[in-house]
Formats: C-alpha cells, structure tokens, sequence
C-alpha cells in the first residue's frame, strides 16, 4: 500500500521523536512491501516564528488532505507569555477539533520488564494493569466559552464546561466498542456529585449501556478514580471521561507504567484519518541533547498502522520490537536509573533491529 503521512514535528524534542517514528515506519515499509512517504507542515512554537500564528491553514489543509498524521509535541518558554489564543498550544486543540478527532485513546499498560521501574509498591502491581482511557477530545471546558470580566471582587477570568447529548452519545459509543474487544468491562469517570455536564454524561452512559449488555459499565468519582489509579490499577479495563479529567489521569497513568516517555495516543474521529502523538510534551529542557525517549511516538506509529491503515501485524511488528528491547535491558535516559542510557538514536536503532 501506498500512504502518504502528514508530520507535525513541532518544538523541543517534537523533531527528534518524530524522526525515530518515521524511521521505524520505514524499516516496517520495507519488510512489508508498503511505501509511506512524509509531507512536514509547521505546528506550535516554529510556525508561531514563521507565521506568526501556531496553526497555518496551510497545516490544517496537509492534514486533512493526507492519509494520517504523526505529531511530535509543541510549546516551550519562548512562547508561554503570548496570549491565550496565540500560544502553542492552542493549535493542539485547532488541530483536534478541525479534524473532528473527538475520541483520543489513550493505552496505559506495565510492560514486565518495566516492573521494577514503576513507582508503586511491587505487591500492588504483582498482576499488572492494562487500561485503555477513552478521553473525550473536542468538548468540555477545553473548548467552551471563556474569558474576562468584571465580577463580584474585581476582575476575574472564567472557562465553562459544557457536554451535549450528541457528543456524549458518540464517545460512549466509542468506549463500549473498546471494552467489548477488550475484558469487558468499563468505568465511566465523572463528578456527578457536583456537576451538571457530569449528570447528564452519567445519564448517558447509562443508557447506551442498554445495547451493550455484554460489557459492564460502573461509575466513578474522578477524585476517587485519582486514588484507585495508585491503589489498585488492574481494576480498570476500559476509562471514559470527559477531556480535562482524561488528560490529568492519562498523565497520572503514564507514571505508574514507569514513564511518561512510554505512552503513545491515537486520536480519532469519523473517518480513519487520525492523529498520533506521544501524551508526552516537548520537554524543552532536554532538547536537542538526543536524550529523549522515542519510544511513545514509536509506538504512537503502531496505533496509526492498526486504526488508520488496519495494518495489524505490521503495527503488533513494532509493538514486539519494543517488547524485546525493553526485556533486554535497554533504557533511555527517563529509566535508566544509574545505568547508562542508549541515546535517541541508538535507541531507535534497537527497536529497527527486531523488526
Ligand atoms: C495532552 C496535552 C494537551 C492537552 C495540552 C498541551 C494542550 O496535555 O495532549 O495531554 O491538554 O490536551
Ligand atoms: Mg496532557
């Protein structure tokens, strides 16, 4: 097959991780006789000191004209004092939301030879855990009405969450599909004893539960959810919430995996053009020092060959490399732990040599 990606390095490590993942891509190519090409558009931070704006239309239009697209990360101090709408950032959710991404995956997983670099104590996570977040990514408070004003003690700034029915609906949907290719079993996180918006996504989900009587769905308090993520995380299948509390607990999952470095995202919509990127951030701080763990962009690439491109055993092909590099000992910097750490590169490298 031939396929065209649209890659969006972005800033700090963006470049660098980016290039390992279509690195890997191309070594996957070649064994099963497909051919990827790369089409680089600006994102964040670079296309703010090109453009002048950190999403170009230019951007936007390669993606949806491509066949899938690969993210790096941006932001970074240079450009975190631009206005709200001006900064990196800002083209993260430009770019979601242009694409109708509205369901982000998110899997977290404790590969065996990571056990012991996972924080939690070695009795609580003696069976592993393997959870898949579903995080809402086109609603919420990320996306509604926001700004200044004059309130009751002065000046005062205000963001509101608002769900519908439609886009609760259709991430449930995506989340009951999930967990019944999976062990069956759903939570559904919210704040139902405070919020409205988490009412009615409770309500929902009960009733989409309806046709989907093989899976079980239970509910929970985000801040609960918070605490069972450390205390007991093999209790979770499948995750569904609402885009901020998926992005505090996706983060909060991707340390008890043992790093951040390690986790990939696939971001989908209607279609199977998607959008894959690390959960990670550019990390300026170890920018450019070939420090970086490529790992979750790497294994960001194999989401794209299963969602987009329904390339099963090219993506489980990645999948093992990573399995095996990992059973062998080698660490980037993020888990090296006194060891001495393979460099980006030659971490990328490794993966390409078990393919
Ligand atoms: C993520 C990030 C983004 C988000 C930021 C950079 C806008 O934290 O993808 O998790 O909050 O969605
Ligand atoms: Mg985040």
């Amino acid at each position: 097959m031939k396929l065209n990606v649209a890659l969006l390095k972005g800033d700090g490590i963006g470049p660098e991780i980016v290039e390992s993942a279509v690195e890997v891509l191309n070594a996957v190519g070649k064994k099963y006789g497909h051919e990827f090409s790369f089409t680089p558009y600006l994102i964040g931070g670079i296309a703010i000191d090109t453009y002048g704006e950190p999403l170009p239309k230019e951007t936007v239009d390669g993606c949806l004209k491509a066949d899938s697209v690969l993210l790096g990360a941006v932001g970074g101090p240079k450009w975190d004092s631009l206005a709200g709408n001006l900064r990196p950032e800002k083209a993260l959710l430009g770019i979601r939301s242009a694409m109708g991404l509205f369901t982000n995956l998110r899997p977290a997983k404790l590969y065996p030879a990571l056990k012991d670099e996972c924080p939690l104590r070695a009795d609580i996570v003696e069976n592993g855990f393997d959870i898949m977040i579903v995080r809402e990514l086109t609603g919420g408070i990320y996306f509604g009405e926001r700004g200044y004003r004059d309130g009751k003690y002065g000046e005062e700034a205000y963001d509101t969450e608002s769900y519908s029915r439609m886009e609760i609906e259709r991430i449930a949907k995506v989340a009951f599909e999930t967990a019944r290719k999976r062990r069956k079993k759903l939570t559904s996180i919210d704040k139902a004893n405070v919020l409205e918006t988490s009412r009615l996504w409770r309500k929902i989900m009960h009733e989409v539960a309806k046709d989907y009587p093989d899976v079980e769905l239970s509910d929970m308090l985000v801040d609960n959810a918070a605490m069972q993520l450390v205390r007991n995380p093999s209790q979770f299948d499948v995750i569904v919430t609402s885009n901020m509390f998926g992005d505090i607990l996706s983060d909060e999952a991707s340390q008890i995996t043992g790093s951040i470095g390690m986790l990939p995202s696939a971001s989908l919509g209607d279609t199977k053009r998607g959008l894959y990127e690390p959960i990670h951030g550019s990390a300026p701080d170890i920018a450019g020092q070939g420090k970086a763990n490529p790992i979750a962009t790497i294994l960001s690439v194999a989401m794209m060959l299963l969602y987009s491109f329904d390339m099963k055993k090219e993506s489980d092909a990645i999948v093992n490399a990573v399995d095996k590099v990992l059973e062998k000992g080698y660490r980037t910097a993020d888990l090296a732990r006194g060891k001495t750490p393979l460099t980006t590169k030659e971490m990328t490298e490794k993966i390409i040599l078990e393919i």
